[in-house]
């Protein structure tokens, strides 16, 4: 359907600024002519955002933040906002991870509150959904999905949710090299595009891209994002490598 393919790097806590500013511009040079060929984003923590910001300033690779306030600004202490993310240069912002939701409470309220604010200010979310291990095996996998899906986007505009990217994590396969097989990801991504499809219309849910994320690794990207409902990855440990996450990249594009 010619949607363009989004491979977003999550860095979670890792990298001081300076490290981050190595990384990045390694990351320029291995990544090269490819970063023209999909939509490629890093999102490092929020101390080294600025340094990073910088450094991509004009070139193909995008910046985003892995989390943001659900308030303007004000007596908030230890947050911040996305007015702040936006100044630096920043495009888009995750939310909703499922290691927020499992440790700070992010519950699909907030997720929904955080993604329409980010929106509203000017970034463009990521919204994440995924099943834990004994969610999946207790058969549960699509209730969950639905609910997420429901609480975190159900109330979107159309104008909303065409600003949104869905990555599907399922928790079980994030950072402990179990992936999600290429058939298990796709049928939830063909769910998520079903219910898309639902509240928004068919031809809306086609253009939405949905990110797989889990243990992507160069020697599995290609195969995962050949899926026809998988558009890109959001990739936790793989992205802190440069040479390792620019060929993850270029084999998914080969
Ligand atoms: P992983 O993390 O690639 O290290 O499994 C993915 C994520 O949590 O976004």
């Amino acid at each position: 359907m010619g949607r363009r393919l989004f491979i977003a790097g999550n860095w979670k806590m890792n990298k001081t600024a300076s490290e981050a500013a190595d990384l990045v511009s390694k990351l320029k040079t291995e990544i090269g002519a490819a970063a023209g060929k999909v939509t490629v984003a890093v999102c490092p923590p929020f101390t080294a955002l600025d340094r990073v910001c910088g450094i991509l300033k004009g070139s193909n690779i995008a910046v985003g933040a892995q989390n943001l306030s659900d308030k303007a600004s004000g007596a908030y202490t230890g947050e911040v906002s996305a007015s702040m993310l936006l100044d630096l240069g920043v495009r888009y912002v995750i939310v909703g991870h499922s290691e927020r939701r499992q440790y700070y409470g992010d519950t699909n309220e907030i997720v929904n509150k955080k993604a329409k604010f980010a929106i509203s200010a000017g970034l463009l979310p990521i919204v994440c959904v995924g099943e834990t291990l004994q969610e999946r095996e207790a058969g549960r996998m699509k209730d969950v999905i639905t609910t997420q899906f429901k609480g975190c986007l159900g109330n979107f505009t159309k104008e909303e949710i065409l600003k949104t990217t869905i990555a599907y994590e399922p928790v079980w396969a994030i950072g402990t090299g179990k992936t999600a097989t290429p058939a298990q990801a796709q049928e939830v991504h063909a769910l998520i595009r079903s219910m898309l499809s639902g509240v928004f219309g068919a031809d809306l849910a086609e253009q939405i891209i949905i990110q797989y994320g889990g243990s992507v690794k160069a020697d599995n990207s290609k195969e995962l994002m050949g899926q026809k409902d998988i558009d890109g990855a959001l990739v936790g440990g793989a992205s802190l490598d440069p040479a390792g996450f620019a060929k993850l990249i270029i084999n998914a594009i080969g």
